[in-house]
């Protein structure tokens, strides 16, 4: 039997039946994808998407790299009213959030309390399930309620600053202090000494990071190996999708100053399959009945950074969207149509899909720009990507100057990813094409996977 299903394309379809049409042959699919963001994680999630049959991605607003694989359209993640109209002009059927800002402002609740929106499909939670990322002490509460591992920890505002520091007396160094709001991935501070810790509680609490930090979370120090492990739910089923490994600070050897993440690895060879089971059973599990149970309708990415302690998964935090770099790995190996799965999700369907990730290792190294993670320069023209082989290269802040150059527009700048069979090839792939891109002021991590390789014999 013949089936035509034509994705929306034709908004006023009704939404596809997975079960109905499970097993049939599909002749012609039209999508029409939109993509919000303007990174490399962006870019990853669009050059995937747009591989899928019948899908037409476009991306606001983009970047240079996301226009050679789709339509840029020129409209910022936070103008909700400008994204309608597109979306209604344009016959988008599915929506792909990539940063977590729009979703804490609430651009789920904003389609699902719309008419006209209500029809298309959207991946995300909602403004109450962000909140897993938006507010710490809200994360830390779910997780107490709900009995997921996390760190121990008390919350803080000015009206218990001498319980929060006694409680900071009762811990061990080094001390973990977070602001409780989005502080653009910096509000998070590690003190060696109780003195420091006491000061920095004061001054988080005095504005640091602005009404961020108004509400602290103290941590114990928890110690082990960091990963992230990346769930994609309809709220009821879900998908383990490919984990990684990132590299935060600017400097070989995890030297120097936080970034938003120098590089990837995937897979990461001390996620073995009996500590991802932990994760599912301890973790993702217990997280999806509790967003059930609190009335929490979540489809969507829920991205867990752990920390394995002793083979022993504990909860760092949660983001209520992909990483950034770890979707630049990430989407190299998953295999088959993506917006297929992501239609599944947003139908409540993710069980009716079959899911396949490659077994190779994907290894992303990141270009930045001079300065970076401090004040840094932009608008240097790029050259030598038209040399690269064998692997792909996300880009993460670039711009179109007058003449049409490729030109520099962000901290971190490319994403050169690569697949090999081990960790040792997809590095020398990757780093033989590192060295191709130049621009003034060009820095990148030459240990990405280094730590791995030395551990596991790949
Ligand atoms: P977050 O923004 O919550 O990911 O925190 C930033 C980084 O701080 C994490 O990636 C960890 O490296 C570190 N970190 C956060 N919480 C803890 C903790 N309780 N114990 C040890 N390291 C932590
Ligand atoms: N790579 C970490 C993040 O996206 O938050």
């Amino acid at each position: 039997m013949e089936n035509i299903i034509m994705y929306p394309g034709d908004t006023s379809k009704e939404a596809v039946d997975w079960k109905a049409i499970q097993g049939q042959h599909l002749t012609a699919v039209v999508r029409n994808i939109l993509v919000l963001g303007s990174g490399g994680r962006e870019h990853a999630l669009a050059w995937k998407l747009a591989q899928g049959e019948g899908a037409h991605v476009f991306i606001a607003p983009g970047n240079a790299g996301t226009a050679e694989v789709g339509t840029n359209v020129n409209i910022k993640v936070g103008d909700f009213e400008g994204i309608r109209k597109f979306c209604l002009d344009n016959e988008i059927g599915l929506v792909v959030v990539g940063p977590e800002q729009p979703l804490v402002d609430g651009i789920v609740d904003y389609f699902k309390g719309d008419a006209q929106l209500q029809k298309i499909r959207i991946i995300g939670p909602d403004r109450q399930g962000a909140q897993l990322e938006g507010s710490k002490a809200y994360a830390k509460e779910f997780m107490a309620r709900n009995g997921i591992p996390t760190a121990r920890c008390l919350t803080v505002n000015q009206t218990n600053l001498a319980q929060g520091e006694a409680f900071l007396r009762s811990l061990k160094a080094p001390y973990v202090l977070k602001a409780d709001g989005l502080a653009a991935g910096k509000g998070v501070l590690i003190l060696d000494t109780l003195e420091e810790a006491v000061n920095e509680l004061g001054n988080m609490l005095g504005g640091k990071f602005g009404e961020a930090s108004a509400t602290v979370v103290i941590e114990e120090f928890l110690s082990g190996i960091e990963c992230s492990v990346f769930v994609l739910t309809d709220g009821e089923h879900y998908v383990l999708l490919p984990e990684a490994k990132d590299y935060k600070r600017i400097g070989d050897g995890d030297k120097g100053l936080n970034t938003g993440g120098m590089g990837a690895v995937s897979p990461v060879p001390f996620c073995t399959p009996e500590f991802l089971q932990k994760v599912e059973d301890r973790i993702v599990k217990p997280t999806l009945k509790g967003l059930q149970a609190e009335g929490i309708e979540y489809k969507g990415f829920i991205f867990l950074g752990l920390m394995n302690c002793g083979g022993d998964p504990y909860v760092i935090e949660y983001n209520v969207r992909m990483g950034d770099p770890e979707t630049e790995a990430v989407m190299t190996r998953i295999e088959g149509d993506f917006a297929d799965l992501l239609y599944a999700c947003a139908d409540g369907c993710l069980d009716k899909v079959h899911y396949a990730q490659s077994p190779r290792t994907a290894l992303t190294v990141m270009l930045v720009s001079g300065g970076y993670p401090e004040a840094y320069q932009k608008g240097k023209v790029m050259t030598g990507m038209g040399l690269l082989k064998d692997c792909v290269a996300f880009h993460a802040g670039t711009a179109f100057n007058a003449e049409g150059q490729t030109i520099t527009a962000g901290g971190r700048v490319i994403a050169v990813t690569a697949l090999g069979d081990s960790i040792t090839e997809a590095r020398a792939k990757a780093y033989e094409n590192v060295v191709k891109i130049q621009f003034e002021g060009e820095n990148h991590r030459n240990d990405i996977g280094l730590d791995l390789l030395l551990t596991s014999n790949s």
